[in-house]
């Protein structure tokens, strides 16, 4: 199956730097919600500064690059349909593309560069370290979150080309449901308008295909590095718990973590889920500063994790 997709020749958005807001000098976490510096409600203490030596997301909004993030967001907002997702799901789900196991694929998603992330300039795989150790650090009992830090990110191969190199709109960046209205919270929701789904009749109501309470695993999600990967771990049949796999599913999803906008498509299970990813989600960005991982030295562990909740290989 061929899928068609609109490349674009600007790949390279900036799209989390919309987060920051550079007059409160608040930190604006890669999960969406804003903190004051230092100190989270759990006690955690944020590192001020970044690889580069400057404050997480801290950006000139008037910035050249500004254009880029907006372009992305345009491309992303027009692109990603109802029937696009479908399609996505179906042609990614056969899991076809190649078989390897979670610790090959921490070393292939090394060559991938997520253009949209300007705290990061290590290797992908000392982000997912730094991510999984600092919460280690803070929830030693909890190695089932340990090891979904480690993978949460992985789906960001389909970049690659032998995932078919799917464009930056349709890997990263915020998510959000289809088949229903799309929220204002989503940002530079305008260019939602140049959607075909914005003037379907079938979707462009508050509930749109769905009932309130549905929960949002009946629910379609735009495309990216998260979908993908919950897809690759439910169906090989990792032994992870349903927090770790709605983690992985939503970490993007941040008109729904930041803004509490589709609330009313969630179900019980999913209130409680959202904790667990509100917790993850502080991690996801103060874990990318200058605190360095010996990958060789803690490896042996986190391999220990793959082997007690992923089988030793895995299709993709
Ligand atoms: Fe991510
Ligand atoms: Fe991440």
């Amino acid at each position: 199956m061929t899928i068609l997709i609109e490349q674009s020749a600007e790949l390279g958005s900036q799209v989390e730097e919309q987060k920051c807001n550079s007059d409160t000098k608040e930190l604006v976490l890669d999960g969406g919600f804003v903190l004051p510096k230092s100190v989270s409600q759990d006690g955690f203490v944020a590192p001020e500064i970044n690889t580069f030596g400057k404050s997480f997301r801290d950006y000139d909004a008037q910035s050249e690059r500004q254009k880029t993030v907006e372009e992305f967001y345009r491309l992303q907002q027009i692109n990603q349909t109802y029937d696009f997702v479908k399609r996505m799901r179906e042609e990614y789900g056969k899991l076809n593309k190649i078989e390897m196991s979670i610790w090959e694929c921490c070393e292939l998603v090394n060559e991938v560069v997520d253009d949209s992330d300007p705290d990061l300039d290590e290797p992908q795989i000392e982000h997912l370290l730094q991510t999984a150790e600092a919460i280690r650090k803070d929830y030693p009992n909890e190695d089932w979150l340990h090891l979904t830090a480690l993978i949460h990110d992985l789906g960001k191969i389909l970049l690659l080309p032998i995932f078919g190199e799917l464009p930056q709109w349709a890997v990263v960046g915020d998510t959000f449901p289809l088949g229903c209205a799309f929220d204002e919270s989503n940002v530079h929701h305008k260019y939602f308008k140049e959607n075909p789904d914005y003037k379907n009749p079938a979707y462009n109501t508050k509930n749109g295909i769905y009932t309130e309470g549905c929960g949002l695993n009946n629910v379609a999600m735009s495309w990216g590095h998260d979908d993908y990967m919950y897809l690759v771990a439910k169906k090989n049949g990792t032994t992870l718990p349903p927090a770790a796999l709605f983690i992985i599913r939503y970490h993007s999803f941040y008109p729904l973590h930041k803004a509490g906008a589709y609330t009313y498509l969630m179900n019980e299970e999913d209130v409680e889920n959202l904790k667990w990813l509100k917790i993850f989600n502080k991690y996801d960005l103060y874990s990318k500063s200058k605190v360095r991982i010996d990958v060789e030295k803690v490896k042996p562990y986190y391999q220990f994790l793959i082997d007690k909740y992923f089988p030793s290989k895995l299709r993709w």
